[in-house]
């Protein structure tokens, strides 16, 4: 059975989404969101709470990586995608990819939620079973002949 690598978990305010695309429009959605992100949280009647809970998905992956944001990814390298059941998936492409692998990652789990102002991601990530196991510590040599059999007396 797969272990856990780690766990995240982010909230965010839809109103901190919404300002931000007030103030910079195209420029801040582009930068932050694939075009398959924005197709689907523009269908909604409030977009921003679903790019707020996409947005604490990509925070979330960090924290489970243990790695914080890092220098040299981009947010787009991290993509939250719905199956036909509404199920949300992740899928990370460069940068983050490279991260994952390095830090022995394998599946991405992950879960979002809304209500009228906030959003939440949590995400989880399993070890990758192509890397080894690490070797659980051989028992320590035994001192002065302790564990055998004590003489009867
Ligand atoms: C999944 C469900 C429990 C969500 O509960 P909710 O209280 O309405 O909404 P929440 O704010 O807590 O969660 C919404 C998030 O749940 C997730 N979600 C939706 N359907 C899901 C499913 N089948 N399995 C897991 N997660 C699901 C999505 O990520 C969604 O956010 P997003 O649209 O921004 O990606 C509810 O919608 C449900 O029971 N759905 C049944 C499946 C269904 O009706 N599917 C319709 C299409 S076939």
């Amino acid at each position: 059975m797969p272990s856990i690598l780690g766990i995240g978990a982010d909230i965010v305010k839809r109103a901190r989404i919404e300002s931000a695309i007030k103030r910079w429009g195209r420029r801040f959605t582009d930068r932050i969101f694939t075009p398959r992100e924005q197709t689907y949280c523009f269908k909604f009647r409030d977009p921003s709470l679903h790019l707020a809970g996409r947005f604490a998905v990509k925070e979330a992956l960090f924290k489970a990586l243990g790695t914080g944001w890092s220098r040299g990814v981009a947010w787009k390298e991290i993509e939250t995608t719905n199956a036909p059941s509404g199920r949300p998936q992740v899928a990370v492409t460069g940068r983050v990819k490279a991260l994952l692998k390095e830090q022995g990652g394998g599946e991405i789990f992950v879960t979002i939620s809304h209500d009228t102002d906030y959003s939440i991601g949590q995400v989880m990530i399993t070890r990758s079973s192509s890397r080894r196991a690490t070797p659980s510590p051989r028992p320590l040599p035994r001192r002065g002949g302790e564990g055998k059999k004590k003489a009867r007396r």
